[in-house]
């Protein structure tokens, strides 16, 4: 009877990609860099066919991906990396408050130690204006990060624009793009994107195995390692590699590409009607852009109630009340505090993320089930 509505959390691994990583771990369980035999060749084949899969779903070469433990290292790797390499005469970053915390406490970490960073606001919208990214430039400008896709309110940020101008002042331009792969098309090329990190368990892959695209040519990224090690992807992450999580992320990149626009629609026609529902009858106030946005994504303000209260009233639907990398925090989400919520508001609001599973009747089993919940809270 459980609902599960926080994909952008975490989501499970699809059976299909179950069957392809078994084999890894016990037939094929070689080191992919052994190459004195054939455990060795076989794993090293699955890797650079995997390697091969996720550079064509951006659009990128197969040399340009880094494979990571996941997206929190995969971010450290470049905002560290970029920083080491351009000091001392690149010494600022341009970033937006309401950044992952994974790019955020990096930046944070960087700035401790020399490197100003500019936190750009956004709007009501939870949007970036493309005015202000051109203002925070300054001489020592190397890097600008934009996430793609919010994960608490699914905002789509106007990254093409924003990667024109980060080029016109010779910067790079990074995008973490965790909660946008498998939801909606991205070329790497087309939308000026210099490094963008992924992560496999936001997409049915295994948790544990991300990657990084570093673009090879105009402009060739180049960054310091974090790790030291044994050389492993061109030195710039030592370690012996995860075969089975790269394959599954693989498998699971493909199984997405291969449904991307009608699951796009499917979970839009689902999250809508949720949000119908919640808005007429539960007075709901969308957060964020509402034409902007990831099609599975729904955050909603709820008046005067505490989701924290509200939530443990339901502990059948899933739901977070905010990034699930703070929810262990007390404090309102600093995502919906960008945007201008009130603290009240902020703390009364819910992010619904659906995905390969939902079902209609699921969202009207849901959506009953928390309404019930909302009209008792309101009251007690
Ligand atoms: C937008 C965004 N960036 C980065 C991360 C971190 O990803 P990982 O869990 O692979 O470290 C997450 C996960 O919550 C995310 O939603």
């Amino acid at each position: 009877m459980q609902i599960y509505w926080d994909y952008n959390a975490t989501t499970p691994v699809d059976s299909r990609v179950l069957d392809k990583m078994l084999p890894f771990f016990n037939q094929y369980f070689g080191n992919a860099a052994s190459n004195t035999h054939y455990w060795g060749w076989t794993a090293a084949e699955a890797v650079k066919e995997a390697r091969g899969i996720i550079a064509e779903c951006i659009g990128a070469g197969e040399s340009e991906i880094v494979f990571t433990s996941g997206a929190t290292e995969a971010i450290n790797l470049a905002l560290k990396g970029a920083a080491e390499i351009h000091a001392p005469g690149g010494n600022h970053i341009i970033t937006v408050q309401t950044e992952h915390k994974a790019v955020l406490d990096t930046c944070e970490y960087l700035s401790e130690r020399g490197i100003n960073i500019t936190y750009l606001p956004v709007n009501h919208d939870g949007l970036v204006d493309t005015e202000e990214v051109k203002r925070a430039f300054t001489p020592g400008t190397f890097l600008v990060c934009v996430m793609m896709a919010n994960n608490e309110t699914g905002v789509i940020q106007p990254i093409r624009e924003i990667a024109a101008i980060a080029h016109q002042h010779q910067a790079w331009m990074m995008s973490d793009c965790v909660q946008a792969f498998g939801k909606v098309p991205l070329n790497v090329d087309d939308l000026g994107i210099d490094i963008m990190p992924l992560s496999a368990h936001k997409f049915y892959g295994p948790k544990g195995v991300g990657a990084l695209y570093l673009r090879r040519r105009n402009p060739r990224v180049k960054l310091s390692p974090l790790i030291h090690g044994g050389g492993h992807e061109k030195g710039l992450r030592s370690g012996t590699l995860n075969v089975p999580g790269i394959v599954g992320m693989a498998k699971a990149a493909e199984i997405c590409m291969e449904t991307l626009m009608p699951e796009y629609r499917r979970l839009e026609a689902l999250r809508n009607r949720l949000e119908s529902f919640l808005i007429e009858k539960g007075e709901a106030k969308i957060n964020g852009s509402i034409t902007q946005r990831l099609s599975h994504v729904s955050s909603l303000s709820f008046p005067s109630v505490k989701s924290e209260t509200l939530l443990s009233r339901i502990p059948q639907l899933a739901i977070s009340s905010g990034s699930a990398c703070t929810s262990a925090l007390q404090s309102p989400s600093h995502v919906l505090m960008a945007m201008g919520l009130s603290e009240a508001e902020a703390y009364g609001s819910l992010r619904f993320s659906l995905g390969r599973f939902t079902t209609e009747d699921e969202i009207l089993r849901g959506g009953e089930i928390l309404l019930k919940a909302l009209q008792t809270t309101v009251k007690s």
